[in-house]
């Protein structure tokens, strides 16, 4: 009984305390130093054996999650592009034929780059893989997503701007001790482009080194920021994206996307879509007309988590990278709020921050109110830049802090979403402390289209009795 009042209580100040002063953390970090590891450190280390495959990740390769697309590197000759897989280590049922690619990017010359789609696999099921040939052959797993459900749990790790620092493997392995089962990268990979000539491709190739000790075991989800643009005009480099493109395959054909930097998928209980901040946006380009589309097709009533990434966060209030997503805003805002967004995860910026649910869809140039407002309908904005890559974090919040901004910290970290069900997920913020993870910043997500009045109230109350031993200690609204 006591535990029901607290938790209906917990459920009211939702609601009353959107507004109310945030919280600037005045936590700093002192450890690492922000800078990259270097190429002979043993985590960038090349796999031994003769043409061993190597920057193995894999990603989900459909709408639905029965297929993966499984990428890998080799460098002494193409050798094959076969995956054998199966249910169990080392006995592999299946073989499935790969494609063949690579690129030069100024004088450097990639490594014979793989990719294979692996498709008709089942939910919730783990697989074992292999790839490459004889004593250099390599050995990996990974396990898919429960079917498409509106009460399918499933436990979203997310990750921005992570480069390939000290600060970036934290970050990787507290991850890694989270439990969740696969990534929402949103944008910025490797910081290659901080390079020169060829050093550009090397930086790839070791980025790929460092994640795959996670993405060869579970589906990263990626979306595209600046730092995949490598335009250099004085290399002769000029066409947007191309390493980012050649190295990191999304499954965007399946949701009739036309350009892999935007598309949709469906996972478990949640239907994410990826935008990209550095592609035409405004009304009738490409990415406007399919995100159209793709909002249309969201059901609520199968996936009632609706969640969107992009690299530029929308509402922000450090000093860095102020106002850049304000023409994203205004070209999407009032979607976001139509269709009852539940949560928007950025990077760009190098820090924490999350906010209130508001909305400034009122605002117009010609009158309005200029300002964001409280919006029960409205996402919430949280900016996961913060994944410590070799440009530092950003520490210089504009004071004072907006009543939008709920908590904001500049530190290192990742976050967590834990769905349990159709009306509740968890949320954490885990900063890395000095190396170690520590919680930081928690709450109790309530589902925008199951967690309101009427849906709320037909809904069997064993949805809500079978969260309440499970909410976090910590909760912040
Ligand atoms: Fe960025």
């Amino acid at each position: 009984m006591l535990l029901h009042l607290f938790f209906l209580l917990s459920l009211f100040l939702t609601f009353i305390d959107n507004g109310s002063a945030g919280i600037t953390s005045t936590f700093v970090r002192t450890k690492f130093p922000a800078v990259d590891i270097p190429l002979e450190n043993e985590v960038l280390a090349v796999p031994k054996g003769y043409n061993a495959p190597q920057q193995v990740h894999i990603t989900q390769g459909d709408y639905d999650g029965k297929a993966v697309i499984i990428s890998w590197v080799t460098t002494d000759e193409p050798g094959s592009s076969q995956v054998q897989y199966g249910l169990s280590e080392g006995k592999y049922d299946f073989t499935v034929e790969g494609t063949l690619t690579n690129y030069t990017f100024y004088k450097y010359k990639s490594g014979y780059i793989h990719q294979c789609l692996v498709t008709g696999i089942q939910h919730d099921t783990k697989y074992y893989y292999e790839i490459g040939n004889g004593d250099s052959a390599r050995k990996f797993w990974f396990e898919t997503p429960p079917k498409v459900d509106p009460d399918a749990s499933y436990k979203f790790g997310i990750i921005g701007d992570l480069g390939q620092t000290y600060n970036s493997l934290s970050t990787i392995q507290h991850y890694m001790q989270s439990g969740a089962k696969s990534v929402l990268f949103v944008g910025d990979l490797s910081y290659a482009d901080r390079y020169q000539y060829n050093d550009v491709g090397v930086r790839w190739d070791t980025f790929g080194r460092l994640i795959e000790q996670s993405a060869a075991y579970q589906p990263w989800i990626w979306s595209a920021g600046n730092h995949e643009i490598d335009y250099f005009p004085y290399m002769g480099e000029v066409v947007p994206f191309r390493s980012f493109l050649n190295r990191y395959p999304t499954p965007y054909k399946a949701s009739k996307s036309s350009n892999p930097l935007w598309y949709a998928i469906r996972r478990a209980s949640a239907h994410i879509i990826v935008l990209s901040s550095y592609s035409p946006f405004v009304k009738y380009t490409p990415q406007w007309h399919w995100l159209k589309q793709e909002f249309k097709k969201v059901n609520r009533e199968k996936t009632p988590w609706l969640i969107v990434l992009m690299h530029v966060p929308i509402y922000n209030s450090n000093e860095a990278h102020f106002m850049e997503g304000e023409s994203m805003r205004s070209a999407y805002e009032r979607w976001f709020v139509k269709y009852k967004v539940d949560v928007i995860f950025a990077g760009h910026v190098h820090a924490y921050e999350r906010s209130y649910r508001i909305s400034n869809i009122h605002y117009n140039v010609s009158g309005g109110d200029a300002y964001p407002v409280p919006d029960k309908r409205a996402p919430i904005y949280i900016t996961v830049g913060d994944g410590g890559n070799s440009e530092g974090l950003a520490s210089r919040f504009r004071d004072p802090q907006p009543e939008y901004s709920a908590f904001r910290e500049a530190s290192y970290g990742h976050s967590t979403l834990e769905i349990k069900n159709r009306t509740h997920a968890f949320y954490h913020w885990n900063r890395n402390d000095d190396g170690n993870k520590v919680t930081t910043d928690s709450f109790t997500l309530q589902n925008q289209y199951w967690g309101s009045g009427r849906r709320r109230r037909k809904l069997n109350k064993n949805h809500l009795n079978s969260v309440i031993s499970e909410r976090p200690s910590t909760v912040w609204f």
